[in-house]
């Protein structure tokens, strides 16, 4: 019997699990590996040179796992390394991109909020992006400070990450956008503080579910019935093993011990 697929993931810490959370009722009998780059989270402060190398080593690692596909489920990392990676290895790469497009189609009014990191802010892709699907509309930016930081850490209540999240969006609903795309993969962890904030609840996008289904296309996974069984899911770490187990069940209600990464 030919074994299940394997799919790697990852991301600067713990937001690309917001992408990986959307396989397993797609894509059902495979298994994941995931790692999180925690002790060099948030790529937002690195140098370009640290994140594409750091996205290029895990990449490599990845492959020594045998996986069948990847997802650089970090936009910081799709921004920078996407393309050295696509160029050195040989299973298809799956990664994240700001839903301006979608974002545009569905605004009523052509004036859409982006919400991503700085570096994804700044960097080539991401301009010509936008240059290729708003150059007939407004796109509103925010650099989101310190809501990766906090994610990572876990240490703040409801409260503490409902008002990080409104202080920064403050102004934004002066904008009168009707669209928000959340272009960091942390930032659906925040979705319900993000909707309070803005006072709305319909018009966010997440891309995630998009990049499942392009996973699944690549990987020729026509949709099936959903297994029952949970999928196998191993999760490596470059920061502290104990607190990434710990924030994996908050985040994700599942218990994974999460091993060092080597
Ligand atoms: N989850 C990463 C992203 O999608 C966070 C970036 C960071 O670590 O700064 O961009």
């Amino acid at each position: 019997m030919s074994r299940s697929l394997r799919i790697g993931f990852f991301d600067s810490g713990l937001g690309g699990l917001s992408v990986l959370r959307h396989a397993p009722t797609r894509i059902a009998q495979a298994s994941y590996v995931y790692v999180a780059d925690s002790a060099y989270a948030p790529y937002g402060d690195q140098t370009i040179e640290t994140v594409r190398e750091r996205s290029f080593q895990i990449a490599r690692f990845l492959l020594s796992q045998e996986v069948d596909a990847m997802v650089i489920a970090c936009n910081t990392a799709t921004a920078l390394a996407a393309d050295l990676i696509r160029a050195n290895v040989d299973v298809p790469v799956v990664a994240m991109e700001p839903a301006i497009k979608p974002a545009m189609q569905q605004s009523r009014n052509h004036r859409v909020v982006v919400l991503a990191t700085e570096s994804t802010l700044n960097s080539e892709r991401y301009l010509n992006l936008k240059n290729q699907h708003a150059w007939d509309g407004e796109v509103i930016e925010r650099a989101c400070h310190h809501w990766v930081e906090a994610l990572e850490q876990g240490d703040l209540n409801d409260e503490e990450l409902f008002k990080l999240v409104a202080d920064e969006l403050r102004d934004v609903r002066s904008e009168a956008a009707d669209t928000y795309i959340l272009a960091c993969t942390h930032f659906p962890f925040l979705r319900e503080q993000i909707a309070r904030a803005l006072h709305d609840e319909e018009n966010i996008i997440d891309p995630a579910p998009a990049v499942i289904e392009q996973l699944a296309r690549v990987l020729q996974v026509t949709p099936r019935l959903i297994s029952t069984q949970p999928p196998e899911f191993v999760m490596y770490t470059s920061g502290d093993t104990e607190q990434t187990t710990r924030r994996v069940k908050s985040l994700l209600g599942l218990q994974v011990e999460a091993k060092p990464l080597p």
